[in-house]
């Protein structure tokens, strides 16, 4: 008998970011990945030296470390105004340990997953793992949803609608008013809401992001340190849902890793302590900056069109007058060497965008800034002539 990947695999291969990282040469100005450059707090590293000497490094129980779930519980009461216990949350190898365990835990093959039709790829390629459709809802120009055609998809099959904000790859947030619109839609028609708010802790202009928690049940909450802390490879993250649907997800998640790892679980203590306050302040500081100056820098561009971001690190021109996606984000590093995501990689209907993360050193960014202009515009000139 040969070997071959199960069925739900067809189709399914390594994301187009991992593969245009991949393509990155040792001088090549890398804009494409998405993590803070900092190094994590020092409290963190303090705590995971301790957490070592402590003798730290065995299995936890399967849900996590009593006194970091503790925290977070803390940390989304505070957040939503209710009452959050340690026990509706599981602690997971990173945000994406957290969107898997939801999903493969109440995914059945006949089930619908709403997902915005610009998106991170893996809501997408998990879903479809388990069998399950997937349709995707449109967004406005804006890249607010578009609750037509939200409301158009619901059937009595969708089990899920994932929303994410602040938004990998268009840095945008959903509106208050719109998170309490589509907390309302989950209470009416019976649907859960996925609300991946890995992004929440890093916003600019002082409009904190909104949680659908807030204002519904209905919600399986995917959060985690992996942005906010420069902590991608800690690998913690959480899932925050009612205890009844928080006990098999338990259950999947033993199976799944035992537990996510005990001196990055220990260390993350640091991060929701209140000890990170002063280091998240200088991070969202320092993103401001450098948005402002990449959205200034953008839109003085002929040709691009670009929306102000108003959170995590990303922004997402639309460079449709110059091409598709893939062809620019692989012309920009032949003759540039600047690596950028191509929007495709986050749907279709990002063909006509590419992503870029600022979250990079300001000095990187500038130079950075100074190619991707001079490519745009040497491509006007030429075409011009
Ligand atoms: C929207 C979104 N959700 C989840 C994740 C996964 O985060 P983690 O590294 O904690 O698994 C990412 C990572 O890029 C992301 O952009």
């Amino acid at each position: 008998m040969d070997l071959r990947p199960k069925k739900s695999f067809n189709g399914i291969d390594i994301s187009i970011i991992r593969k245009m990282n991949a393509l990155a040469g040792k001088n090549t100005i890398n804009l494409g990945i998405g993590q803070l450059p900092n190094n994590v707090p020092d409290s963190i590293i303090e705590q995971g030296q301790r957490g070592f000497r402590e003798g730290q490094t065995r299995y936890t129980s399967n849900q996590g470390m009593p006194e970091l779930r503790e925290l977070i519980s803390i940390y989304h009461t505070n957040k939503t105004g209710k009452k959050i216990s340690p026990d509706q949350i599981v602690i997971t190898n990173g945000a994406e340990g957290a969107l898997w365990n939801t999903l493969y835990t109440f995914l059945e093959p006949e089930d619908e997953v709403l997902i915005p039709e610009i998106s991170f790829s893996v809501y997408d390629t998990i879903s479809k793992l388990q069998g399950a459709k997937v349709n995707c809802y449109k967004l406005n120009s804006d890249f607010s949803i578009d609750f037509k055609s939200l409301e158009s998809l619901l059937t009595e099959k969708t089990k899920f609608v994932i929303i994410n904000s602040p938004t990998n790859p268009t840095g945008q947030m959903i509106s208050e008013s719109d998170i309490k619109r589509i907390a309302q839609l989950a209470d009416s028609m019976g649907f859960y809401i996925i609300s991946d708010e890995i992004y929440s802790e890093l916003y600019f202009d002082n409009i904190v992001p909104e949680t659908p928690l807030s204002y519904t049940d209905r919600v399986i909450v995917i959060d985690g340190i992996s942005k906010r802390a420069a902590a991608t490879g800690l690998r913690i993250g959480w899932s925050v849902a009612s205890e009844e649907l928080t006990k098999p997800m338990i259950v999947a998640n033993q199976y799944i890793a035992t537990c996510a790892s005990s001196i990055s679980q220990y260390a993350a203590i640091k991060s929701l302590d209140g000890s990170s306050c002063d280091f998240l302040e200088s991070v969202r500081k320092d993103l401001k900056k450098k948005r402002d100056f990449v959205f200034k820098t953008l839109s003085s561009i002929n040709g691009i069109e670009v929306e102000k971001p108003m959170g995590a690190f990303y922004i997402f021109p639309n460079i449709s007058k110059f091409g598709k996606s893939m062809d620019i984000a692989k012309k920009i590093l032949e003759e540039e060497d600047v690596l950028v995501i191509p929007g495709v990689a986050f749907g279709e209907k990002g063909d006509d965008y590419i992503r870029i993360s600022f979250a990079v050193d300001y000095f990187v960014l500038k130079q950075a800034l100074e190619r991707l202009t001079n490519f745009f515009n040497n491509w006007s000139n030429n075409e011009n002539k």
